[in-house]
């Protein structure tokens, strides 16, 4: 027996130490990392173990357990269980934190990784109360667990941070000649840095969390080669693929028969779905759409295919000012207004394929009922406070105004065009009373100001309730990263009391007497729309809302919402103590942009829902490049070049083709019956890799990781294509028994990929899925078992099954059509547009914000904590997305009139200083934004 060593390889720590804890007798050959020990392999792979018989073993812990084998030591599961999470988990992280550590000299990063490997392991040891991993001698665990963390535990300079069994567990190691001897026998001493030559010929490890920080500007190919090079699929591993496949599949629970009303069950995973309501007042865009339901979508489809007993709700925002303003626009009467573009929205989400249980609106009398239900709650457990606004009130126009609807004299600097929350020209944020020479800015005549009572929410006296609601909901469930750190930004400077009402008439109206001619802020009566929109579904939906114990709660939003769900509605339930189901999984993506700039439906620049379908694209591939491209973790864009590229590379060129060609085959050189297949080491392997990115996936939605998940399909289908490339069916058909007999096994195989990919397929391509299960003839079945169970690869296509016809899935999208498309929908740089005339009445995006009451002294409203600098506000950010945009117009305007310089200077001023707000109100550092073409 031989073992193959390179001085100052991690993996090659391992096998030293568990030769020496053995003492099994094997010589010991140090050669280059470069050598290609294994001569099969047409890469280096150490260490490698030659055996008696001639056999290589090739992985690290089989080689490892091998030895222990020899020695007469079989792994116990307990055992396995560790080796496997040192594979998979441990070993990933360790790959990383090295290279950090020995190649970027960031300890301090190193270190952070290792955290939550070392939390877990310190979790173990303290539990078992055993000295070893595995009871009271080492075992081969140990010694690999051990070996891996090695050099990072010898190295005294990182601060890796108290972990007490840890450390106890690894001195014990670390007093024993045996592990003593293999770290000097493969570091020499030298701990880390002994490290540094091995690990300059390594490629960059990608772990999915520097992926999900650091924006991965290679392809998935790239990304799916570095982690195959990383992965070596053991000889274990293979085995158990083929026995798991030829268990075919469980006959599992019948597909799942959605029976409305679904309501929660007993012993069942009950998961109640929302995604945020759109405005209903506006035709959504692609951003809008990915934000928010279809994400969802994605999500409730992949959960129902899963097993669990879900209902997804959504529906149309239809109060507040922003529905008001619309009808005047249009001459129509507000409810004219919700019931037009009630079904505007209806039709643009059938077409995108959202499977909504439920999709209803917020005007209606369910929403009066359980709006004033949890007013009235509120009030009784005082935590209601009543304050005096002074407002401005156009007595011409008959209403309050605020904000955008009004336009004077800056207090400050004197500016004659400030509005009623902010100077344009210093930046600073008004009261709207404070304006000198106010004007209406839809009659231009000059307001009064009125005094008038309001309601607000106390939130400071629910904030501790509220904090350690949130300890608790974020700690179990799964919140995205900015949904946590927005929420934090807002706790931070201390809540302050929100107004709740507002002078306006379409709204549910407030129903103490001494409001009787108000209405609530949408945003305090928007969000009990799901509770609503739910009760209008099924008379028992309190079965969903108010039974936090046996419901779990997913809210799906764009980042702008996320003070809304995670703060003042979360306050609002609190506060009404009736037992309600408050979030559990807070889901915000971040924003979607359009080719290099904004949507802007008033630059007419982006595609909106009701246009994606004009384009001749299948809805099905819309939806596969938005989800592609899911704005997840960071801001990322649509582009048209790039759907193009995507749609002809990965479905076209890579999904498309291989399950086709899968099919195919079977129709061509098997009469379209699936053939005889005999698994060979090659194929075992394939098994393996496929159920490994199976579990991935798997993994990966379970945390609403829908970007990244959709990768390991397309990963699956790269493996695939190899596979047949390699295997060369076609040539194989014509040859003698033995290579027929192995197209039969190829092409059995292959089919059977397909098939689990339609699987896989069905929450991002619903209609796609279903074509390839028909093409196949597959059983409606295969759709709940692949999944059921936490997902296992089984052969669902037997030798002997007939498929059906097959057909191509995907068309090209060619260059002139794409630029054509691109044309139509101002994809072009905005420096190149004709400038708009800056409009007069308020956009919709910044209406929702208007008419809020000025603060007086004691009661602060949103304006106010807008003021405090560095506070996130999604109210005040849209406002000044809004004013960004048309200061840029103005700009623009400027320089193609060839205008003075100093003016132009001066509104540049004023567009950089406008954009330092938004970022300010953003939450984010007011840095300059980056400069054009840069863009990441
Ligand atoms: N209409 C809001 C928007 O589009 C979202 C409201 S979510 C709700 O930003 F929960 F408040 F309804
Ligand atoms: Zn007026």
């Amino acid at each position: 027996m031989k073992l193959f060593v390179s001085e100052g390889n991690p993996h090659c720590l391992k096998a030293v130490a568990a030769l020496e804890v053995t003492g099994v007798k094997c010589d010991v050959q140090y050669v280059s990392h470069e050598e290609r020990v294994v001569p099969y392999l047409n890469r280096p792979a150490l260490p490698a173990l030659l055996l008696p018989s001639g056999v290589h073993l090739f992985s690290t812990n089989a080689i490892c357990r091998y030895l222990f084998e020899v020695n007469g030591q079989e792994p116990s599961s307990l055992c396995n269980q560790w080796l496997e999470w040192e594979a998979t988990d441990l070993q990933p992280t360790v790959l990383q934190a090295l290279h950090l550590a020995v190649l970027q000299g960031k300890g301090a990063e190193a270190s952070k990784l290792l955290q939550a490997p070392l939390s877990y392991l310190e979790q173990s040891l303290s539990k078992g109360k055993t000295p070893y991993l595995t009871g009271e001698a080492v075992s081969v665990a140990d010694v690999v667990v051990w070996a891996a963390l090695y050099p990072f535990m010898s190295d005294s300079s990182l601060a890796l941070g108290e972990w007490k069994c840890v450390k106890t567990w690894f001195d014990r190691g670390a007093l024993m000649h045996s592990f003593q001897s293999a770290a000097q026998k493969v570091l020499q001493g030298k701990g880390l840095q002994g490290m540094k030559s091995y690990m300059q010929r390594q490629p960059a490890p990608q772990s999915s969390q520097s992926r999900e920080t650091a924006p991965c500007n290679s392809s998935p190919a790239e990304c799916a080669q570095a982690e195959e090079s990383e992965r070596a699929v053991s000889e274990e591993e293979m085995e158990a693929a083929a026995l798991t496949w030829s268990k075919g599949l469980t006959s599992g629970p019948s597909p799942h028969q959605r029976q409305h009303p679904v309501l929660p069950q007993e012993g069942k995973r009950n998961v109640l779905v929302t995604s945020a309501l759109p405005y209903v007042n506006n035709v959504p865009h692609l951003g809008n759409i990915i934000g928010c339901v279809l994400s969802a979508d994605v999500f409730c489809r992949y959960g129902r295919v899963r097993g669990w007993n879900l209902l997804f709700v959504c529906g149309t925002d239809e109060y507040g000012t922003a529905t008001e303003n619309k009808a005047r626009e249009e001459g129509l009467t507000p409810q004219q207004i919700c019931d037009k573009y009630h079904a505007v929205h209806s039709s643009i989400y059938q077409w995108f394929q959202i499977d909504f249980d439920f999709f209803g609106r917020t005007t209606t009398e369910k929403q009066t009922e359980i709006a004033q239900d949890i007013f009235w709650r509120l009030h009784k457990h005082g935590f209601l406070v009543e304050d005096t606004v002074e407002q401005l009130r156009c007595e011409n126009c008959q209403r309050f105004l605020a904000d955008r609807f009004v336009e004077g004299t800056c207090p400050y600097c004197s500016y004659p065009e400030a509005r009623g929350d902010q100077c344009d020209k210093c930046g600073r944020l008004i009261n709207a009373v404070e304006l000198r020479e106010p004007q209406c800015k839809v009659c231009r005549q000059t307001p009064v100001i009125r005094s008038s009572k309001h309601l607000f929410l106390d939130l400071p006296k629910l904030e501790t309730q509220l904090e350690n609601w949130l300890d608790k909901s974020t700690g179990a469930g799964d919140w995205t990263a900015n949904a946590k750190q927005i929420t934090r930004s807002w706790l931070r400077d201390g809540l302050k009391p929100r107004c709740i009402t507002r002078d306006l008439k379409w709204g549910t109206p407030v129903p103490h007497a001494d409001f009787k001619d108000k209405v609530f802020y949408v945003w305090f009566d928007a969000p009990i729309g799901y509770l609503s929109i739910t009760a209008n579904y099924t008379d028992e939906w309190e079965k969903w809302w108010k039974n936090p114990n046996q419901v779990e709660l997913y809210n799906f939003m764009a980042k702008d919402n996320v003070p809304f769900h995670s703060v003042v509605f979360p306050c609002s339930l609190l506060g009404a103590q009736d037992n309600y189901t408050l979030v559990n999984h807070l889901v915000a993506t971040e924003y979607l942009n359009y080719e290099d700039t904004k949507f802007s439906k008033s630059r007419g620049v982006g595609v909106f829902g009701d246009m994606a379908k004009d384009t001749g694209i299948p809805s099905d591939v819309w939806r596969f490049y938005l989800l592609y491209v899911r704005p997840e973790g960071q801001d990322s864009a649509f582009s048209w070049a790039d759907m193009a590229t995507k749609n002809n590379s990965e479905l076209l060129n890579n999904l498309g083709n291989f399950i086709n060609r899968a099919g195919m085959f079977v129709t061509k050189f098997f009469e379209g019956c699936v053939p005889q297949m005999e698994l060979l080491q090659e194929d075992k392997k394939l098994l393996a890799v496929v159920g490994w990115e199976l579990q991935q996936y798997i993994q990966l939605m379970d945390k609403v990781k829908i970007r990244d998940a959709l990768k390991h399909i397309l990963n699956i289908s790269r493996h695939g294509n190899q596979y047949i490339q390699v295997n060369e069916p076609w040539k194989r058909i014509k040859g003698g028994d033995a290579d027929r007999q192995r197209a039969g096994t190829v092409t059995g195989v292959s089919v059977n990929v397909a098939c689990l990919l339609s699987v896989m397929l069905f929450p991002y391509m619903p209609t796609v899925s279903q074509t390839i299960r028909d093409q196949l003839n597959a059983p409606q079945s295969v759709v709940s078992s692949a999944l059921q169970g936490g997902g296992t690869f089984a052969c669902a296509l037997r030798a002997g099954h007939r498929i059906g016809t097959v057909s191509p899935l995907f068309q090209k999208l060619e260059t002139d059509q794409i630029e054509a498309l691109k044309k139509r929908f101002g994809g072009q740089q905005p420096e190149d547009e004709p400038p708009k005339r800056k409009k007069t009445t308020a956009t919709a995006a910044n209406a929702q914000a208007a008419a809020v009451p000025a603060p007086s002294a004691a009661a602060a409203t949103a304006t106010a904590e807008a003021a405090t600098a560095n506070q996130v506000d999604p109210e005040r950010a849209k406002q000044l997305t809004q004013a960004v945009a048309e200061q840029g117009e103005k700009v623009r305007a400027l320089k193609a009139q060839k205008a003075a310089k100093d003016v132009v200077t001066a509104e540049v001023a004023k567009l950089l200083d406008l954009k330092k707000q938004l970022a300010l109100a953003e939450g984010k550092s007011p840095e300059p934004a980056p400069q054009k073409g840069k863009k990441k």
